[in-house]
């Protein structure tokens, strides 16, 4: 069983889908594992590291044309034209809307198991691929943060004068913003923390911030554990309770998302304009719209004195430890997907097993 490792195709994407280490278990768990020559490179692991680990070094083509393809990002249509029909992708592939990419792979009779929809319960979190990614977001939103912020986070007190602590709110307290709490009180940040989930308030004071508890008149938990979009009362009456503690922040990471919808305003315009100048709005949902109308995607920018940061893949400013982490995921992952016999391994029954079965992204019309 052949397990093919391209190197990513998606512009700026520097993780890649296994590391030397995984690796090495991936072929003593009787796997053939086939990396595309300098797949690992962006992300410090070169060729030699993953020769050393057992795999086979190759070229593209040969890669996509395994048994299992495993990736990070969604391959482009070239790549699904150089796939095998009826071989098993893995990766990242959601879609909201019809996507061609899919719907050629479904043509192909490619099993595409998505990483998004692994189920959020206790036995999948080894594979559990959004949360891993999540985590290093959240932590490196507050990085960026700090290394735009022209003052300290800590109280800190020197013969030269003092700094007070700065005052840190984070908006969404799923993975990627709990991560941020933590790395914010770490750093010594007066850190407050908002979720329309109710149930984030006891997540948010164990980490030590403080919960801002708004009474907009509705439930915002949706299904799964997301949450769910608010009405248009509910979104007016949420951005006016926030305002003044959004208002009175140095520093805002912005992380809330709602399943394929567009991210919701928290921070409107005139937030920001009443910011004072030198704060930072890193804004976590920038690729889908941004908390924050003034967001540009993909950009730093100035406005009214405040710095809005809308990176779009935090991950990948960090992809050694990202590659590694999503690498650990897909192998857990391809451990319930494989039936490895005495001296054949083979793909099990995906839809025996509740993970498998509800990471499978169908064709709309099976
Ligand atoms: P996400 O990335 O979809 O959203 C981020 C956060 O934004 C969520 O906490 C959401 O409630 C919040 N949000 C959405 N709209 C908002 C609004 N208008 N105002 C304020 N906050 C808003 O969420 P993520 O991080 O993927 O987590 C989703 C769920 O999965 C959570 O309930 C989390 O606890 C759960 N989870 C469970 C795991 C397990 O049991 N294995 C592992 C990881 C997550």
């Amino acid at each position: 069983m052949k397990l093919g490792i391209p190197k990513e195709s998606v512009d700026g994407e520097s993780r890649v889908a296994t590391t030397p280490e995984i690796a090495k278990k991936l072929v003593a768990g009787g796997l053939e594992v086939l990396i595309e020559r300098g797949a690992g490179q962006h992300a410090h692991f070169g060729d030699d590291a993953y020769t050393e680990a057992g795999a086979t070094l190759t070229d593209r083509a040969t890669a996509l044309a395994s048994d299992i393809v495993a990736t990070v990002r969604k391959p482009s249509a070239d790549d699904v034209a150089a796939m095998r029909d009826g071989a098993l992708f893995v990766g990242h592939a959601e879609t909201c809307d019809e996507d061609p990419v899919i719907t050629a792979m479904h043509a192909k009779g490619i099993t595409v198991l998505s990483v998004e929809r692994i189920p959020r319960i206790s036995r999948a979190q080894s594979m559990d691929a959004l949360s891993s990614q999540s985590n290093i977001a959240g932590y490196r939103a507050v990085v960026e943060a700090v290394n735009h912020f022209g003052r300290f986070v800590p109280l800190m007190m020197t013969s030269a004068g003092s700094a007070k602590p700065a005052r840190i709110v984070v908006l969404g307290a799923g993975v990627a913003g709990l991560q941020a709490i933590a790395t914010a009180r770490r750093l010594g940040g007066d850190v407050y923390a908002y979720d329309v989930r109710p149930e984030t308030r006891e997540q948010i004071e164990s980490l030590g911030a403080k919960a801002i508890v708004l009474d907009i008149g509705e439930g915002g938990a949706g299904e799964g554990g997301y949450a769910k979009e608010l009405s248009d009362e509910g979104k007016a009456r949420q951005q006016a309770l926030l305002a003044d503690e959004l208002a009175k922040a140095h520093i805002i990471i912005t992380t809330a998302l709602i399943p394929c919808r567009p991210a919701p305003t928290l921070i409107t315009a005139d937030v920001v304009e009443r910011m004072r100048a030198g704060s930072v709005i890193v804004d976590l949902a920038a690729a889908t719209g941004g908390n924050c109308p003034l967001t540009e995607a993909g950009r730093v920018v100035v406005k009214h004195g405040v710095v809005l940061v809308g990176h779009t893949n935090y991950p990948a400013m960090m992809p050694t430890d990202a590659s590694s982490f999503y690498a650990r995921n897909v192998a857990n992952l391809l451990d319930i997907v494989l039936d490895r016999g005495d001296d054949v391994v083979r793909i099990k029954d995906l839809d025996d097993d509740e993970i498998t079965r509800d990471a499978q992204l169908r064709a709309r019309n099976a």
